[in-house]
C-alpha cells in the first residue's frame, strides 16, 4: 500500500508511515479506549504496555473475538515467522505480545514457520539453510515463554501433509490475478511463491472458532484475501490486531530490517556490540551540540532511543513520562538517555539468552509431543 512517502508491503517498509491514514488505507479499525477497557475487564488487570501505547493499534473484529469470548465459544491465535539467519528484537514485537495474549485468555496458539516461502523468495538461500534458520528461530520463540500445552509450532516442509487439503480447498479461491496484484508479483516469479499465499491463510482455519492473528501491519495482506474466501469455505473471517514496526537504529523511518544489520540488534548481539551500535548508529532527536540540548531540549518524536523505550524497554509508565519530560525540557542530553536504552536492552537479552539455552530442550515438545502438538500431529486439516 503507497501513501504520498511511504510504502507497507509484506516485502518492503519505507519512509515515515502514517498509521493514522494507514488505518484508512487498509481498510481496519482503530484499537479504542473502549475496546482496551474491554480487553481489561476480560484479563482483569492491566493491560500489557504495548496495548497501552498503542503499539498495537489497529485490528479488524477484535470486538467479534472479544465477544466470542465473554459468551464461552472461545477464540485461537496465529502467529508466525518467515526463518532468516537471526532474528532482531523487531522481530520479537508480535511474540512478545501474542504470549501475554495466551497468558491472560489461555487459548490455544499455532505459530508458523515458513522455511518455504524464505527459500522460494530468495535466490541465494538453500531449503538447508532455511531450515538450518527455522531451528535456530524457533530456539528465539520459545524463548519468549509461551504455554507448552497450547502452543503448535509447525515448519511448513514438516506439517504439509496435514494441513493440504485445506490449502488446496483455499488456493482454489485465489486467481493469480488477485495474488499477482496483492503481493507484487509477475509473471517471471517461481509458481511456489504464487502458491505460498494458500499455505500462509491455512492455519487461520485450523480450529472452527475465530482466529486472532497478532503481527505487524506488514502481513495484512495475507488476510485481507483470507477474509474473502473465509465464509465460502465454511470458516471465520479471521481477526487480526496490527503492530507498528520498529524503527531501525538508524532513523525514524522504515522498519528494523535484517537486510542492513547496523541498523538492527539481534537478539545474539553481546553488551558490548549493544553499546557500540547504539552509541554510534541510533538516530537522536537530540541537538548537535550540549548548550543548544540545554536550551531547545531534543525531540523524543523522533528520537529512536526513546521509542524503543517507549514500545517496550521502558514498560514503568511513570518512568517514561519523566525520561520524555526530561529529555525535552533539555535537562537529560542523547547519551543519557542512549545509556538507558543500553541498559535496558542488555538486561532484556541477558535473560532472553538463558531463555534460549533453555529452550534447546523444549523443541520436541512445542513441535511434536506437547498436548497441543499431538493432537495436531494427529489431525488432517480438510
Ligand atoms: P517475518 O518473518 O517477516 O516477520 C515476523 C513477524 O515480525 C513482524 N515484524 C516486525 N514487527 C515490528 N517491528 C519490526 N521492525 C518488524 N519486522 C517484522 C512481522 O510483521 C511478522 O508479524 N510471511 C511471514 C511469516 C508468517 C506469518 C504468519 C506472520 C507466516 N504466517 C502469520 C504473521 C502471522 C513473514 O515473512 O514474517
Amino acid at each position: 500500500m503507497e501513501g504520498e512517502n511511504y510504502t507497507v508491503t509484506p516485502w518492503e517498509v519505507k519512509g515515515k508511515v502514517d498509521y493514522d491514514k494507514l488505518i484508512i488505507q487498509f481498510g481496519t479499525q482503530k484499537v479504542t479506549e473502549e475496546l482496551k477497557q474491554k480487553i481489561s475487564r476480560l484479563v482483569g488487570g492491566d493491560l500489557h504496555v504495548m496495548l497501552r501505547r498503542n503499539v498495537f493499534f489497529s485490528h479488524r473484529d477484535l470486538d467479534l473475538v472479544l465477544k466470542d469470548y465473554e459468551e464461552g465459544r472461545g477464540f485461537f491465535l496465529y502467529t508466525g515467522r518467515a526463518p532468516s539467519l537471526g532474528m532482531h528484537i523487531g522481530h520479537l514485537i508480535p511474540f512478545i505480545f501474542t504470549k501475554w495474549l495466551q497468558e491472560k485468555f489461555k487459548v490455544n496458539l499455532y505459530i508458523e514457520i515458513t522455511d518455504d516461502e524464505k527459500f522460494m523468495r530468495n535466490v541465494d538461500y538453500t531449503l538447508d539453510q532455511t531450515r538450518q534458520w527455522a531451528y535456530e528461530n524457533i530456539l528465539d520463540i520459545i524463548a519468549v515463554g509461551f504455554d507448552p500445552d497450547r502452543t503448535f509450532i509447525f515448519q511448513d516442509t514438516e506439517y504439509i501433509k496435514n494441513m493440504y487439503p485445506i490449502a488446496v480447498k483455499v488456493a482454489k479461491k485465489l486467481t493469480f490475478n488477485e495474488v499477482k496484484a496483492t503481493f507484487g508479483l509477475d509473471t517471471s516469479s517461481n509458481i511456489g511463491i504464487i502458491f505460498y499465499p494458500a499455505l500462509q491463510i491455512a492455519p487461520t482455519m485450523f480450529e472452527k472458532r475465530r482466529c486472532l492473528i497478532p503481527a505487524g501491519i506488514d502481513q495484512d495482506p495475507y488476510w485481507r484475501l483470507q477474509r474473502d474466501i473465509a465464509e465460502s469455505l465454511g470458516y471465520y473471517k479471521a481477526a487480526q490486531i496490527h503492530s507498528k514496526f520498529l524503527p531501525p537504529l538508524t532513523g525514524p523511518e522504515g522498519k528494523m530490517s535484517s537486510s542492513n544489520p547496523e541498523s538492527a540488534i539481534y537478539l545474539t548481539d553481546d553488551p558490548k556490540t549493544v553499546e557500540r551500535k547504539i552509541m554510534k548508529y541510533a538516530f537522536s532527536g537530540g541537538q548537535p551540540t550540549i548548550e543548544l540540548h540545554r536550551k531547545y531540549g531534543g525531540n523524543p518524536d523522533i528520537d529512536v532511543p526513546f521509542q524503543w523505550l517507549y514500545y517496550f524497554f521502558e514498560p514503568d509508565d511513570n518512568k517514561i513520562k519523566e525520561i520524555e519530560e526530561e529529555y525535552r525540557s533539555g535537562k537529560m542530553l542523547t547519551g543519557e538517555l542512549k545509556q538507558i536504552l543500553i541498559e535496558r536492552l542488555n538486561e532484556f537479552l541477558e535473560k532472553h539468552r538463558q531463555n534460549r539455552e533453555e529452550a534447546k530442550d523444549k523443541v520436541r515438545l512445542f513441535k511434536y509431543e506437547g498436548k497441543l502438538a499431538t493432537e495436531m500431529w494427529s489431525k488432517i486439516h480438510e
